[in-house]
């Protein structure tokens, strides 16, 4: 071999060979330990683990509304969640959704009212019963009912309407654990009872879609089966 070529083997061997085996390594740490997303973010952006938003969107889940406690989310931080929660798709901006917001001295209050309708329903209940019904709306530190605010005089269908408020609900639970909380979506029997929908200022236009429940999860909610992609999706050609 002539003595030129040799130095330049030699050279890249020596010297450029680690470098690059460094550079290697240094990126391959970074990636993993999160250290480029903030400045790289659409580079890697393809891979679905790493990928912030589908991460939390593939692991969200809810937790159960009695094993919340406190803390709930800051003013700060519900504004923001509610911010989000609003920002879905509203075929022709009726913004068909109206939100409670309940903090303690409003769920004890939701919560008397319960007993109340409760006892108005069922003449024969028990003080167990009744001691459930005064906590039920009073188990996370936040509690959001959200309504339906139908327009029936426009061209855009309910069900449509009622679609947007479902994402809104969605759309709060996932903003809500973003931010490291816990949500649940009940309806149960208050969701649907003409008497709790007058209670708390909802009327005839609206109907109650959901109380939202949000906290701190005492424990991490266990994993719950999730239906197979493939038993809900074909391709149709
Ligand atoms: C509109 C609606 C109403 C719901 N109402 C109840 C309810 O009254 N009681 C209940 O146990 N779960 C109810 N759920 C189910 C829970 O919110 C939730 O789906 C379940 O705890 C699993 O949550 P995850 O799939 O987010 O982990 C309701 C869900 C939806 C979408």
């Amino acid at each position: 071999m002539r003595p030129i070529l040799k130095k330049v083997l030699f050279y890249t061997a020596e010297f450029y060979l680690p470098i690059h085996c460094f550079t290697c390594f240094l990126l391959c740490f970074m990636r993993k330990s999160s250290l480029l997303l903030n400045f790289s973010e659409k580079f890697f952006q393809k891979d679905q683990m790493i990928n912030p938003t589908l991460k939390l969107l593939l692991n969200r889940r809810s937790a159960v509304a009695a094993n919340m406690s406190e803390p709930g989310p800051t003013s700060e931080e519900l504004q923001l969640i509610l911010k989000a929660g609003i920002r879905v798709p509203d075929h022709g901006k009726l913004a068909p959704w109206r939100i409670k917001v309940l903090h303690k001295s409003g769920q004890q209050k939701l919560g008397k009212l319960f007993v109340e309708i409760h006892q108005k329903n069922n003449p024969d209940t028990n003080p167990t019963e009744l001691e459930k019904e005064q906590i039920r709306p009073q188990r996370a530190p936040v509690l959001l009912v959200v309504a339906s605010f139908l327009q029936t005089e426009c061209k855009i269908p309910l069900s449509e309407q009622r679609l947007s408020g479902g994402a809104v609900c969605q759309n709060i639970l996932t903003a809500a654990h973003s931010l490291g909380y816990v949500g649940q979506w009940l309806t149960e029997w208050p969701a649907y009872d003409p008497d709790v929908k007058q209670a708390l200022g909802f009327g005839d236009q609206e109907e109650i879609i959901g109380f939202l429940y949000l906290g701190t999860a005492k424990e991490p909610p266990k994993p719950r089966k999730r239906a197979n992609l493939e038993d809900v999706m074909e391709l149709w050609e």
